[in-house]
């Protein structure tokens, strides 16, 4: 079945290391963009297709009227055949949500909430100009437990300065001990064009080393083990029956339909983009349209499957014509353990997931 993204371009303000494609914009303009929204959705040539994951993120979604949210999420009811188990997920921002509106999220058949925590120290928040402060992430979490949600997931971000892994265990108990069912645990990157990226070039220790952080980061995924989740890809944790169907289809290769500004769309081994820009956007322009020739559907598969559980089929890779089992890096990996197989696939241990991108590089 297919899934369907919705961006949502707007933010309260721009995060410190923040390069997504978001912007702080008026009432009037927000309007404007959810109607062209909804008629690019309702216009959609995939029209009837069945669906069975909705991921509204963004930008920050929660930003909207619950009434907003209601026309998109009405817009794609109207258009598509919802499965009746059609996960349905919206990422808010703690200072952006309060009871009335979760409620009014529930009863449009939104089942899963995505929190931006990023950390549960003010100190932390602060130096990554975030607009709520730690009071509020409890104050969503009760409010998000009140209203009836029992799927919860958290985005963290890990390698901040003054990290430690007591800290960082400590932020996991707290959230846990709140409901929390998912953990996305991102390392921080320093983003060209950030706030970030100045301070960073000012002074590369006001965030920790490399090294620091894939240390910590290994720490972290055993402890989550240890807490008996499922580490089901790179930078995601869930415990078991909570892993994020969306976000399995994009690295399972399943097709899926990117609607707003600079979404992005996977569809019979064809990538579309929309426009990155709001004029063009609006005037129904793509940023770009790829049909994947063999060689970029053999990096594609191989970067996806060696990032979550699925892993690589090696048959699916022949069938390309590449038959990875002549690759001297694989054969190195497979020796050292790096890299193992079973039945006719290929994973990523997961004491590597940190350093997965230098792996990767080594098989394409
Ligand atoms: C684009 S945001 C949207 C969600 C929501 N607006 C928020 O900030 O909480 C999705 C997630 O990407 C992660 N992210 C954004 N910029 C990042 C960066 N430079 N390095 C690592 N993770 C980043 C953050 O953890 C964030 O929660
Ligand atoms: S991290 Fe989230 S809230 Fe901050 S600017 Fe980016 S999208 Fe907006």
């Amino acid at each position: 079945m297919l899934g369907i993204y919705v961006h949502i371009p707007f933010c309260e303000s721009k995060c410190c290391y923040c390069s997504f494609s978001s912007f702080v914009k008026d009432e009037s303009f927000i309007n404007q963009y959810i109607n062209f929204l909804c008629n690019e959705i309702e216009t959609s040539n995939l029209k009837n297709n069945e669906i069975d994951s909705i991921y509204i993120g963004g930008g920050t979604p929660s930003l909207l009227d619950a009434k907003q949210i209601e026309k998109i999420l009405n817009s794609i009811k109207n258009t598509f055949t919802l499965d009746k188990k059609c996960e349905i997920t919206i990422e808010c921002n703690p200072n952006s949500i309060n009871f009335d509106k979760l409620i009014k999220f529930k009863n449009y058949g939104i089942n899963r909430i995505s929190l931006g925590v990023q950390s549960v120290y003010d100190e932390d928040l602060k130096f990554l100009c975030r607009k709520h402060n730690v009071k509020q992430v409890f104050d969503a979490l009760d409010n998000i437990n009140l209203a009836g949600f029992e799927n919860i997931s958290v985005d963290l971000l890990l390698g901040l300065k003054n990290s430690s892994f007591d800290k960082f265990k400590n932020q996991i108990d707290i959230l846990l001990n709140k409901g929390v069912k998912h953990f996305s645990c991102y390392m921080l990157q320093v983003e060209q064009g950030t706030k970030l990226k100045m301070m960073y070039d000012n002074d590369s220790s006001c965030i920790l080393n490399n090294e620091n952080c894939v240390s910590l980061f290994q720490q972290v995924s055993s402890y989550f083990n240890k807490l008996g989740f499922i580490h089901y890809e790179i930078s995601n944790f869930a415990l078991p029956g909570y892993k994020s169907l969306h976000n399995y289809k994009y690295w399972s290769g399943e097709p899926y339909i990117g609607f707003g500004l600079s979404a992005h769309s996977y569809l019979n081994g064809k990538r579309i983009a929309n426009a990155y820009n709001f004029d063009k956007y609006f005037s129904n322009e793509k940023e770009f349209v790829e049909l994947l020739n063999n060689s970029e559907l053999i990096e594609e598969h191989i970067m996806l499957g060696l990032r979550y559980e699925g892993g690589v089929d090696i048959n699916y890779l022949n069938k390309l014509g590449y038959d990875i089992m002549q690759n001297d890096n694989l054969k190195k990996y497979l020796n050292q353990n790096v890299i193992f197989k079973k039945k006719n696939r290929l994973y990523l241990n997961e004491k590597f997931y940190s350093v997965n991108n230098i792996i990767i590089l080594d098989l394409i």
